[in-house]
């Protein structure tokens, strides 16, 4: 297995993991746990490492540049498994060797893995080492994304190795951004971004702040996820400013689920009104895994760069139908409400009987912080033709809204 170079003295080492598919409720064509060597006249370190299980991936890639021996220098920027499950086995390789990390990933650690003997070498931000012609610099981000997290930087090649922060989960031959294409490389960080930044997004904003105020030159950003960015790191800062502070299209996203398609029928009526203004609509309807459908992952990335949500479900026994449950449990955690524009909705349904859905999902889309612009709209069994014009006519008045926005 082959290392990828970034730069003199600088290499990819990390673990394509081609197979997985769901990680913590998230969809995905695989990912990388990325792992990166520096390679200096006096040190050799080893920035991050890999998920437990993909250990060989990363210690052949560094064979393939130096002796793992030779490495005297761990950077742990996370404690999250998929970025230190290799630290029991590179302590037991390398015994004493100095792992340097934040205060508090300390703590974490301990309660990860048992660490007797570990040489802890705790960092505050600006703190530096020399490894010989390539200096390290540390950057405290609490919370980006763990309490643990922090940033490395290499000065002399202007490479920022920030972990999770600008990463994309993708697995594929390609290293770079260039090599994926911006357009590519833009989407997988945008979904990565809506799924697990969303809620980080005011720490994002000052994290960049405080990066620009220092003054340090960024050529590359070699996240620990994905490609390496080289090329388009210039759109993909851009990108992430315009996300957390809530930029937002002319758009409107209606997810929903249906039992006998009576809920199914308002969707398509509220759609329908709301392309009759002339604003985008994306459709998303939830199954469970034994249908077609569409992910609650795949939702809240519509949901990123949308001024309107829009929420269906039948009632069932009193309550939201279960995938509709699911995806307002998932939308309360990524809570799309803290980016910085307001976002609008509603609710609507069919029941049986009493109703009570459209209640739930109302609170449920004030909980995640989108503003109800009503009380939404509960009708009982199929909708008639006068019901369809009513579904119809609050596309449109949705629809409208947006557009004033
Ligand atoms: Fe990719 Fe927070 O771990």
């Amino acid at each position: 297995m082959k290392a990828k170079q970034l730069a003199e003295g600088v290499y990819w080492v990390g673990a394509i993991d081609w197979n997985l598919r769901d990680y913590h409720g998230y969809t995905l064509p695989g990912t990388t746990y990325n792992a990166y060597l520096v390679v200096g006249k006096k040190h050799v370190a080893l920035i991050d490492n890999t998920y437990p299980g993909h250990e060989r991936q990363m210690m052949e890639r560094i064979k393939d540049i130096v002796d793992p021996k030779k490495i005297d220098i761990i950077v742990a920027n996370h404690v999250e498994k998929d970025h230190s499950g290799a630290l029991p086995m590179l302590t037991k390789l390398l015994p004493g060797v100095p792992i340097y990390c934040t205060g508090c990933a300390v703590t974490g650690f301990e309660k990860h893995y048992d660490t007797e003997g570990w040489n802890f070498q705790t960092v505050k931000s600006l703190d530096k080492i020399d490894l010989g012609g390539k200096t390290l610099v540390f950057v405290e981000a609490p919370l980006l994304h763990w309490p643990d997290s922090m940033f490395t930087y290499l000065a002399e090649d202007k490479i920022l190795f920030p972990n999770d922060a600008f990463g994309q989960h993708i697995a594929g031959w390609e290293r770079f951004d260039d090599e994926l294409g911006k357009e590519a490389s833009l989407e997988h960080a945008k979904k990565f971004f809506a799924n697990l930044i969303v809620p980080l997004a005011p720490k994002v904003l000052k994290k960049l702040d405080e990066v620009t105020k220092l003054g340090i030159p960024i050529d590359m950003i070699a996240p620990s996820h994905g490609i390496i960015w080289r090329s388009y790191v210039g759109d993909l800062l851009n990108s992430y400013v315009s996300w957390c502070n809530g930029a937002a299209k002319d758009k409107v996203t209606i997810v929903y689920d249906t039992m006998h398609h009576s809920t199914d029928l308002m969707a398509q009526s509220i759609a329908e009104g709301v392309m009759a203004e002339g604003v985008a609509v994306k459709v998303c309807l939830l199954k469970d895994g034994k249908f077609e459908g569409t992910h609650r992952s795949n939702v809240v990335t519509e949901i990123l760069d949308s001024k309107a949500v829009l929420v269906g479900s039948p009632t069932l026994q009193d309550e939201v139908y279960p995938t509709v449950a699911d995806f307002l449990s998932y939308l309360h955690g990524v809570r799309p409400g803290r980016l910085g524009k307001q976002k609008i909705g509603f609710a609507f349904g069919s029941h049986g009987g009493q109703g009570g859905a459209v209640r739930i999902m109302t609170r449920g889309l004030e909980a995640a912080g989108i503003e109800p612009i009503s009380d939404g709209y509960e009708l009982l069994y199929k909708p008639n033709a006068e019901e369809l014009e009513k579904c119809y006519a609050l596309g449109q008045d949705v629809a409208r809204r947006v557009k004033m926005m």
